[in-house]
């Protein structure tokens, strides 16, 4: 879509796969940042128009700190915060006054409408190799407790899917579980 898009993951591999694989014209590895503000500046020295929240914490309080004026976040996820006893605080909070900041929550499920439009503009995207994903498999419904784990704990390596049919799965596509929070 012409942005400039840098992703934030936990490991080299990782980071390696944004960067090599998937398109990302830069990424990092948020683990081993020292400051996540300076990180951010480096990767954004005019600032960021737009951010994906898929974590919150931290990263959206550095992120905070960074945005343009008149800058958009989407809060899809705040996966920094799930595990913990209290949630943290946002301290940079007053940088959505000054720099006219809109935020605003996105759940997948408001929008399932538009699944086929999606899938109009996905797929040959996906033909076309404009689009890469990958997956990370296991078998069985006793592998879905690791598997749930694994996203908390960086193990696994891509979308998390676990096959607990596969004969219902070559007639019936949609029988695999793709796990997520929700
Ligand atoms: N709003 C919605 O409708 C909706 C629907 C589904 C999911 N979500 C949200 O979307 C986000 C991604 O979910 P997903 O199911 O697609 O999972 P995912 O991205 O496939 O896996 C979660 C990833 O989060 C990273 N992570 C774990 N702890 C972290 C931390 N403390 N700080 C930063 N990154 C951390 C891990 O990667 P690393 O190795 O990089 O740490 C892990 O692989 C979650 O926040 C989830 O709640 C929202």
């Amino acid at each position: 879509m012409g942005c400039y898009v840098v992703g934030s993951a936990g490991s080299q591999e990782k980071v390696d796969l944004l960067k090599n694989k998937l398109g990302f014209d830069a990424a990092f590895n948020y683990k081993e940042e020292k400051n996540l503000d300076d990180t951010l500046k480096r990767h954004f020295p005019e600032g960021i128009d737009i951010c994906f929240d898929n974590v919150g914490g931290k990263m959206l309080d550095a992120v905070l700190l960074n945005m343009k004026l008149n800058g958009r976040i989407a809060h899809c996820g705040m996966i920094s915060q799930y595990t913990l006893d209290e949630p943290e605080g946002i301290k940079n909070m007053m940088n959505i006054i000054y720099k006219r900041l809109r935020l605003e929550g996105f759940v997948v499920t408001d929008h399932y409408h538009l699944f086929p439009k999606f899938l109009d503009f996905m797929l040959p995207c996906i033909r076309e190799g404009k689009i890469v994903y990958v997956e990370d498999i296991s078998e069985a419904l006793e592998s879905c407790p690791a598997a749930l784990v694994g996203l908390f704990n960086s193990s696994k390596l891509g979308k998390k899917v676990v096959i607990v049919a596969t004969e219902l799965i070559t007639s019936q596509p949609n029988c695999s579980v793709l796990l997520g929070q929700y």
